[in-house]
């Protein structure tokens, strides 16, 4: 099953929306397959962004990243990647549709309460930066059967 990254960036913390959010994920059907908090690294940022290198906004965000505990989590489930993605809504708030994570707590898209792996490739990339290998649980849930039927 398709697993992906994802972290509740300092804001979500400070804001108590930390239960709130996995909540969401957890309804969804999604299985947790690992978590922790942790305070990130600039070297940690600088790599897990490195695709932002250079863009203008690239040093305020790793400021942002850097400021406050995260909470590092993988989700497992049928599209995990692309269905993550969905739930957070569009990077800028006030673009996010009310419903998704970002459309219905955040407004400023430096601060938008959570990243999310936007291919199969950053996840794997991602989750091993954050986790090693048995940090990432498999196992069974007598839901699973009510989630995606037999
Ligand atoms: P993320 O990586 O955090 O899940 O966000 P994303 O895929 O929706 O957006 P991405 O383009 O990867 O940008 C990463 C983060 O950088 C900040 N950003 N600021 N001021 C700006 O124009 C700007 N653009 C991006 C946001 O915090 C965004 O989540
Ligand atoms: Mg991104």
């Amino acid at each position: 099953m398709e697993k992906t990254f994802t972290m509740l960036k300092p804001d979500a913390v400070q804001r108590n929306l930390t239960g709130e959010i996995i909540s969401r994920f957890e309804k969804r059907g999604l299985k947790l397959a690992a978590l922790k908090m942790l305070l990130i690294s600039r070297e940690m940022a600088e790599e897990h962004y490195g695709e932002h290198k250079g863009k203008k906004f690239f040093d305020d965000l790793v400021s942002f990243i850097t400021s406050g505990p995260v909470v590092a989590m993988v989700w497992e489930g049928q599209n995990a990647v692309q269905l993550v993605r969905k739930m957070l809504g569009s990077t800028d708030p006030q673009e996010a549709l009310p419903g998704t994570v970002r459309g219905d707590y955040a407004l400023f898209t430096g601060n938008n309460m959570i990243h999310g792996s936007d291919s199969l490739e950053s996840a794997a990339r991602e989750i091993s930066l954050f986790f090693v290998e048995k940090d990432i649980i498999t196992y069974k849930k007598d839901m699973d059967i009510w989630v995606y039927g037999q």
